[in-house]
């Protein structure tokens, strides 16, 4: 099989998705997508993710050095599309009827449906042209009660099925195709 030579893209490696929590400068909560997450090893694990160009999430990291990592899953996807394609310079974004809590260690808003919660202090800026790119503490993780069960982790991991995204488009932990980038969203547009 011949293989072809492509400008940067990351089509068929596909990521895990969150929402990043953060509070702004009123304490209000503000919700972001985001893909472009991983660890990192410096005698513990941390976590490692980027941010392009300018947004309310950046803005609200910038000031407080805190914010959760939200996992995403199927049933949270409408809402997760949504809150990835409208920007928090929207007055009106957050009226979505989220389901907020707070971290249990740090200033952070986390969303209650959502079975695994990172709250993480950002340690590093890396600043390149338009973009930051975050070196996290991971200073508590929340998990729901089932993540302790007995049951395997291929049967947890069905339960609270994670939504996985390459090439635009959102996929089920298992492969299914949940619809295009901005396509989720509109059943929650809809009513
Ligand atoms: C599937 C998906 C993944 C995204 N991942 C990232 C990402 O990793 N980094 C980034 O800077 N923006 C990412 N975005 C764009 C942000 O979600 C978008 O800018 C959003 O408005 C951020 O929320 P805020 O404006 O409230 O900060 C993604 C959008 C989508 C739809």
């Amino acid at each position: 099989m011949g293989k072809q030579s492509l400008k940067p893209n990351n089509d068929y490696c596909p990521q895990t998705l969150f929402l990043y929590g953060t509070y702004d400068d009123n304490g209000n909560p503000d919700f972001g997508l985001f893909c472009w997450f991983s660890y990192l090893w410096d005698g513990e694990m941390g976590v490692m993710c980027s941010i392009g160009g300018n947004k309310t999430t950046r803005e609200n990291i910038e000031r407080n050095k805190v914010f959760s990592a939200n996992l995403v899953t199927e049933e949270l996807l409408p809402k997760a599309d949504y809150l990835g394609c409208v920007s928090g310079w929207n007055p009106d974004k957050m009226k979505i009827g989220l389901d907020i809590g707070k971290g249990e260690v740090l200033d952070v808003p986390v969303l209650n449906n959502s079975p695994v919660n990172f709250e993480l202090e950002v340690t590093d800026f890396i600043y390149k042209h338009d973009g930051v790119t975050m070196l996290c503490k991971i200073r508590n993780v929340l998990q729901d009660d089932y993540l302790s069960s007995d049951e395997s982790v291929e049967q947890k991991l069905s339960h609270i099925a994670p939504v996985k995204t390459t090439a635009k488009t959102y996929l089920s932990y298992d492969g299914r195709k949940l619809g295009a980038w901005g396509e989720p969203m509109k059943k929650i547009m809809n009513g």
